[in-house]
């Protein structure tokens, strides 16, 4: 095995178990017995979930303040709930939810050493720099998607005609102690499960085709994509035959959760590719959910950049990459590198259609629009650059 340089940034601490959340209560208590909660709105409060974590706080004397996060966040409401929590600084921050509940925690507990709004911070929009302190960050995914568990950036999100979808990052940023427990992704809706995973899968192969790709991050996504590939028809059962899935999932869930934090590891040491470069730039300009945008760009994006290299770049390591994954994903090595990589594609393509994944002409995206998503769009980690007419065409492939 050839050992090539590289750098890898983590969290200091990982729990992944059935039933970790029990421990949540110990990780708070390391840091103080002060913690402000954020909370997604509707799967932990009906599932009994959040009675459970509020009981194991009280039991263990941790005073705490709940705040809802019903939607991706701005960065008024980062202000908006800095501002109230300045002057009765928590010990801790939990986030406790999908992307946007942690996204906002691990805003939040940056902005709290930080004067000023967080537009100043924000790539590509502010001047200032962050100074990379932070309020310890507990983070607890409750869907298997943006793998923010693992990344040191929080996306932040100001949606019309001047909207952005920019990222507050520091190195610091990645929570101090995740806590990845399969069991609270039971009962996610198939279409929260169908775009989420979609949006992770993006992630786990954009990374591994990146051009920032390590022998390190390869060892951890070749095992993740595997996962991911045979779990999410799983998971995702009853939206394919349009009946409820009652079977056994716990094998499939645990797939998912490990999935979408190496996602989450990989991207933000890899960065991403195509897929991810136009999906910013929509979410911007667009109200669509991001998961659902990835996967509606992931099978095109993917099939585009191997026809790309394929054609201008023969030789390129990504090529060989894109074929190990169909040997993988099919379970065959009887073919060709070239059929590998057009049976992986196919795989992509038949599970976007089998989950209903919607084209993007269903988030009110039309022809207009497509030249101010390609101009905004970004592909610098992508091993082969796409102009602005072939990001125009890759887009129109999917309206
Ligand atoms: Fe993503």
């Amino acid at each position: 095995m050839n050992i090539s340089p590289f750098k890898l940034s983590m969290n200091k601490k990982i729990v992944f178990r059935p039933g970790s959340i029990d421990e949540l209560a110990d990780e708070i208590k390391f840091y103080g017995s002060s913690t402000v909660l954020f909370i997604g709105s509707k799967s932990l409060k009906t599932g009994g979930k959040l009675e459970r974590i509020e009981k194991l706080l009280k039991k263990n004397d941790i005073s705490y303040k709940i705040y809802n996060v019903n939607d991706e966040p701005s960065p008024d409401l980062i202000d908006r709930i800095t501002e109230e929590l300045r002057g009765v600084e928590p010990d801790s921050i939990t986030a406790v939810g999908g992307g946007s509940v942690i996204d906002t925690g691990k805003a939040v507990s940056a902005m709290l050493k930080e004067e000023g709004s967080v537009c100043d911070f924000l790539e590509g929009i502010g001047e200032r720099k962050t100074s990379g302190q932070k309020i310890p960050f507990i983070a607890v995914p409750t869907t298997a998607g943006t793998g923010s568990e693992a990344t040191y950036n929080a996306v932040l999100c100001r949606v019309g005609e001047q909207g952005f979808k920019k990222s507050l990052r520091h190195s610091n940023y990645c929570p101090d102690a995740v806590i990845i427990d399969p069991e609270l992704y039971y009962g996610c809706p198939s279409h929260v499960a169908a775009s989420s995973g979609m949006d992770a899968l993006a992630q786990l192969i954009e990374s591994y085709l990146s051009t920032k790709a390590t022998f390190v991050t390869d060892l951890l996504l070749t095992g993740a994509i595997e996962g991911m590939f045979e779990a999410l028809p799983i998971v995702t059962f009853d939206r394919n035959i349009g009946e409820i899935c009652d079977m056994d999932c716990s094998d499939a869930w645990e797939k998912m959760a490990y999935g979408a934090y190496i996602s989450g590891l990989a991207l933000s040491n890899c960065g991403y590719c195509i897929v991810h470069g136009m999906a910013g730039a929509v979410g911007g300009f667009f109200k669509a959910p991001h998961g659902a945008v990835c996967g509606s760009l992931l099978a095109e994006g993917i099939k585009q950049t191997i026809l790309k290299l394929e054609k201008e770049d023969p030789e390129s390591p990504s090529l060989l990459k894109a074929a190990k994954l169909g040997y993988i994903i099919a379970k065959s090595e009887d073919m060709l590198p070239k059929e590998a990589r057009a049976r992986f594609i196919q795989i992509i393509e038949s599970m976007t259609e089998s989950m209903r994944i919607p084209r993007l002409s269903a988030f009110g995206i039309t022809e207009e629009s497509l030249a101010k998503i390609a101009s905004a769009s970004s592909n610098k980690n992508s091993p082969i650059f796409f102009n602005q007419d072939e990001m125009i065409e890759l887009l129109m492939n999917r309206l």
